[in-house]
C-alpha cells in the first residue's frame, strides 16, 4: 500500500530494517521537554515480551471490531513510542504508519524487526505529513494528554482518517469512576510526580524503580494475593493499581517511569473526552468499561 507524505522530509535514516523518515517540527503544540523524556523511557523499555504485547493490546483494542480494522486498512498511529502496539497489529492491518516526534522511532524499529507492513515517521500530532482523510484508522494510545492543547492535537488526528474510517484514543482518566478513598491516593503521587518528573535521566529512572517497588508492587500484591484465595474481580477492582494484577515487573517499571517520570499529564472526564471526540467529527462514539479507563472508538462523520 502506498502511503504518500504531503511534504519533503528533512532527514531519511537508513537502518538494517527499514526507512524513517524525519519531518523538520512545525508545531507549538508539543511539550519537547516531554517528548525528550519519552525519547529516554523508549530507550530504556523496549524488549517487550510478544505474549506481554498481545495481552496489552487485546486490552486496549476491546472495543475494536473486524469492520473497523483489518488486513485491507490502512491505519495510523499517533504517538507510537516503542512500537508495542504497531507490533501487536502487523498481523491485523494492512498498511500501518506510525508516527513519534521523539528518537524513540528507533526502539520502535528495533522491536518491529523486518516488518515490511509498517513505516516509520519522525513528526508530531499537529504536523502530520500525510493529507486530510488519508487513513481508514487512526489511533493514540496514551499520547494526547501529553500535549499541550489535547483537543487540537485529537482533532488533527481525526483530520487524517477517512470519512467513515475510525478513531481509537486511550486518554488517562480523572478517576470520575472512583471514590474519595482512591482518588486522595491518587492525588497525593500526583504530588510526586511533581519532584520526580523534573530530575535527569539516570536518577528519574532509579526513584521510578523504586516506586515501582515500593508503591506498585504492594497493591498489586495484595490484588494478586486476593485473586489466589479466590476473591471476584469486581472485588478487586476497587483496589489502587489491580489493573498491574496480570502485567509483568516489566511493565510496572516502565509505567512507573510513564507516571511518574514525565513533565506534562492531563486527565478528562468519560464525558470530557466524548465531547472533545464529537467536536473534532466522530459519531457512534463507544467506551470500554474496562481498564486502561478511559479508552473510546468512533466513527468519522
Ligand atoms: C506514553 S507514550 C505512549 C507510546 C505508545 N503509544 C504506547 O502506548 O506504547 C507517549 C508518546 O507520545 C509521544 N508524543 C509526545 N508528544 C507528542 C506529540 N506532540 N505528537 C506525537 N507524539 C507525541 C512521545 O514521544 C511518546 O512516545
Amino acid at each position: 500500500m502506498n502511503i504518500e507524505f504531503n511534504r519533503p522530509y528533512s532527514k531519511l535514516f537508513k537502518t538494517k530494517n527499514r526507512n524513517i523518515y524525519e519531518f523538520s517540527i512545525n508545531d507549538d503544540n508539543i511539550d519537547h521537554v516531554t517528548v525528550d523524556s519519552f525519547g529516554d523511557e523508549w530507550q530504556a523499555f523496549h524488549g517487550f515480551e510478544e505474549k506481554e504485547i498481545q495481552n496489552l493490546g487485546d486490552e486496549y483494542f476491546d472495543i475494536v471490531t473486524q469492520e473497523m480494522l483489518n488486513k485491507s486498512t490502512t491505519v495510523l498511529e499517533v504517538g507510537c513510542g516503542s512500537g508495542r502496539f504497531l507490533k501487536y497489529l502487523i498481523n491485523k492491518a494492512g498498511f500501518i504508519v506510525g508516527v513519534d516526534p521523539s528518537h524513540a522511532v528507533f526502539a520502535s524499529d528495533n522491536l518491529l524487526g523486518k516488518a515490511e507492513n509498517v513505516m516509520l515517521v519522525k513528526a508530531s500530532a499537529n504536523d502530520l505529513p500525510f493529507e486530510n482523510e488519508s487513513f481508514d484508522f487512526v489511533y493514540s494510545i496514551g499520547v494526547l494528554h501529553h500535549i499541550p492543547d489535547t483537543y487540537k492535537a485529537m482533532k488533527a488526528c481525526v483530520d487524517k482518517v477517512k470519512k467513515g474510517g475510525y478513531f481509537f484514543t486511550y486518554l488517562y482518566y480523572n478517576l470520575d469512576n472512583r471514590g474519595f478513598l482512591f482518588r486522595s491516593i491518587f492525588n497525593a503521587s500526583a504530588t510526586l510526580r511533581k519532584g520526580v518528573s523534573k530530575l535527569p535521566g539516570k536518577p528519574k529512572r532509579l526513584v521510578c524503580d523504586i516506586l515501582a517497588i515500593g508503591l506498585y508492587m504492594p497493591f498489586v500484591g495484595l490484588s494478586r494475593l486476593l485473586k489466589s484465595i479466590g476473591i471476584k474481580e469486581s472485588i478487586r477492582k476497587k483496589i489502587p493499581l489491580h489493573g498491574y494484577e496480570n502485567k509483568s515487573f516489566y511493565i510496572i517499571r516502565n509505567d512507573s517511569l510513564d507516571r511518574f517520570g514525565t513533565p506534562l499529564e492531563q486527565r478528562f472526564t468519560m464525558k470530557e473526552i466524548r465531547e472533545m471526540m464529537e467536536k473534532a467529527g466522530l459519531e457512534d462514539i463507544i467506551f470500554s468499561n474496562n481498564i486502561p479507563y478511559w479508552h473510546a472508538v468512533g466513527k468519522k462523520k
